[in-house]
């Protein structure tokens, strides 16, 4: 059913076609990779408290503001602050979003290709019978390795370019609808195997219940930059999403059903691997290795777990396929809509360059281990600068623009469209809007990075 509005630009086929794209976009390796290992390292309970507060006050009022941005302008961007806000420089928000995209590829892609490699190891059976030390001289020697790493990184820089070239409604509506529900289903399997070993519940306290004195403006930092970089925003992904939903669509309803259904994911990913972990007597801090060394040990202690590995890491690819294809939509729509050149050659373009940034994050765990810039390897100062400093600044400048500059009059009066707002629940948004969300991103963010001079 095509809606004339949507004539110029591609839209999303239905109500549950954006909610299930923008929650395949949130939902990926951030939450299932990236959130154990970074809550482990910055110690658990309290972690996950203001991890989520972080989500309520700052991420949902983000997402929210980024879909706002993108259906109002019907634009990429970069240029849909150029629509909104003639004449000012608030477009440079989306050019900082733009290199971002590079910035999370280059690295995304390293740990989505790790996730193929698992795939032809849960077939080949290769995590039989070994032991913890076995699943991590594995992982090490695996991904220090100077040629399976870079052909992964590449088949799945092909796949992410392969989907979105197909442009948006063929390419990921059909894929996430299934997929997504699967693996919820497949994670709750994990998660009672992980809390039922003997001595499980050392990682469920671990896990759910705070140390206070773990907290630390660096900790609160990294909290932070989880939720922006798990939820998609700070980039423009979801003002480039946004640019495709239709205006019969609730965007405060919708922007709280994502946010809840990628917490929800995040924190059972926390309870397949702590419990499970803790249970073995392994440290909680794992590093980038955690979920491909104690996910492995989990599947042995499961009837029919070769097949749940297998079925497992097909589905992680596919997460982290429908994350990565909405980066590298960002970087396409702008290219395509700036340049007046085709999807496919805008594709060709900008994979071919993230997959070059990329190869020099890979071989940051091998032959190029030793070259670091701030104590960190390539891929740890994409990975860190990404989250901790484009999606967190990103996400400031974006609440600020919703905020200060583009109107309460037309923010109300577009997430009106498709979805009643109350009043006094109107009042509450903008206030957390105006003063909330930025003074807590600004306080962490300046206090982490001033105060406490973490780079
Ligand atoms: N949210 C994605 C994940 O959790 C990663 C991502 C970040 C995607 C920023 C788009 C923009 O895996």
């Amino acid at each position: 059913m095509a809606s004339s509005s949507f004539e110029t630009r591609d839209g999303f086929s239905s109500k549950f076609g954006v909610i299930a794209a923008a929650a395949g976009s949130a939902v990926g390796l951030g939450n299932i990779w990236r959130f154990p290992y970074i809550t482990g390292e910055n110690g658990g309970g309290a972690f996950l408290l203001m991890y989520l507060f972080f989500v309520l006050a700052i991420g949902i009022p983000v997402m929210l503001s980024e879909f706002v941005i993108g259906r109002r302008a019907q634009s990429n961007a970069l240029n849909s602050f150029r629509v909104l806000s003639p004449g000012s420089s608030w477009w440079l928000i989306g050019l900082m979003g733009i290199i971002a995209a590079f910035v999370i590829l280059s690295f995304y892609s390293t740990v989505a290709g790790w996730t193929l490699e698992y795939i032809v190891q849960a077939v080949k059976g290769g995590f039989a019978g070994k032991s913890i030390e076995q699943l991590n001289s594995d992982f090490a020697l695996f991904s220090s390795g100077s040629i399976m790493p870079v052909v992964w990184q590449l088949v799945f820089m092909l796949l992410t370019a392969g989907v979105v070239m197909a442009g948006i409604q063929k390419g990921i509506e059909k894929y996430t609808k299934i997929l997504m529900p699967l693996l919820l289903l497949l994670i709750i399997v994990i998660c009672v195997r992980s809390v039922s070993l003997p001595g499980a519940d050392k990682g469920l306290r671990f896990l759910f219940v705070p140390d206070f004195s773990k907290i630390t403006l660096q900790s609160m930092l990294m909290a932070l930059g989880q939720a922006a970089f798990s939820l998609s925003i700070g980039m423009g992904a979801l003002i480039t999403y946004g640019s495709y939903i239709r205006k019969n669509t609730p965007l405060l309803g919708s922007s709280i059903q994502i946010a809840s259904a990628d917490t929800l994911i995040a924190v059972l990913s926390g309870v397949m691997v702590f419990p499970a972990l803790m249970a073995m007597g392994e440290n909680p801090v794992g590093g980038p290795g955690l979920v491909f060394v104690s996910l492995p040990k989990i599947f042995q202690a499961m009837p029919g777990g070769y097949v749940f590995a297998i079925i497992f890491f097909i589905l992680l690819s596919v997460a982290a396929l429908t994350s990565t294809i909405s980066v590298l939509e960002v970087v396409v729509a702008y290219m395509k809509d700036r340049f007046k050149i085709s999807r496919i050659k805008a594709c060709i373009l900008s994979a071919t360059a993230i997959s070059l940034l990329g190869v020099f994050c890979t071989l940051s765990f091998g032959p190029l281990k030793e070259y670091t810039l701030f104590g960190m390897t390539m891929f740890d100062l994409m990975n860190y600068l990404s989250a901790n400093v484009f999606l967190t600044f990103g996400a400031l400048f974006i609440i600020l623009y919703t905020g200060w500059k583009l109107g309460k009059a037309n923010f109300l009066d577009e997430i009106r469209q498709g979805g009643k707002v109350s009043a006094p629940v109107a009042a509450v948004l903008i206030f957390i809007i105006r003063y909330i969300a930025p003074v807590a991103v600004g306080a962490v963010a300046i206090g982490a990075f001033f105060i406490d001079g973490l780079i």
